[in-house]
């Protein structure tokens, strides 16, 4: 199934500078990059993209942490898109990633694990319009 899901390059990985190295990671695959901005997230804006943490013991830490720089937001598409990209991730506490994963190689724990991927279609519907408008993707009007 053809798909979109809503990736960030996290501001740990964008301070460490492997935006680019993360980027080929998703382009080797064979996801294609629909669309890509650079955005300095506010405290409130980590909060509603986060909302549906609110209340988790982390929710602060977490969201504390994507205000401390720049992420890169990005939407990708391919064939189960949303299933390939977070296969690509690995799992969501760092040390615990298979190895060969984004997280095992560029992230550092359960907090600073260097990318963000949407986990169903509903989701990425949501994230990805939290960011963009249909006329900034591509194949949009
Ligand atoms: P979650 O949706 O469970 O993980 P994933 O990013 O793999 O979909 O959690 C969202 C983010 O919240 C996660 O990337 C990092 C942060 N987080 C913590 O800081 N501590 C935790 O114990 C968990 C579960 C998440
Ligand atoms: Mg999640």
């Amino acid at each position: 199934m053809m798909e979109r899901t809503l990736s960030i390059i996290k501001p740990d990985a964008v301070g460490k500078g492997v935006i680019g190295q993360i980027i080929t990671r998703f382009e080797e695959a064979g996801l294609n990059i629909l669309g890509m901005k650079m955005v300095h997230l506010s405290k409130t804006q980590a909060k509603e993209f986060y909302a549906e943490h609110e209340g988790r013991s982390y929710f602060d830490g977490l969201t504390e942490f994507m205000t401390i720089g720049p992420s890169v937001v990005m939407v990708l598409g391919g064939e189960d898109v949303i299933k390939k990209s977070r296969a690509l991730m690995g799992a969501t506490n760092s040390p615990e990633a298979a190895d060969g994963t984004i997280r095992r190689e560029f992230g550092t724990d359960g907090r600073r694990n260097a990318v963000h991927g949407s986990d169903s279609p509903e989701t990425a519907v949501r994230e990805i319009s939290y960011f963009f408008d249909a006329s900034e993707l591509v194949g949009g009007t």
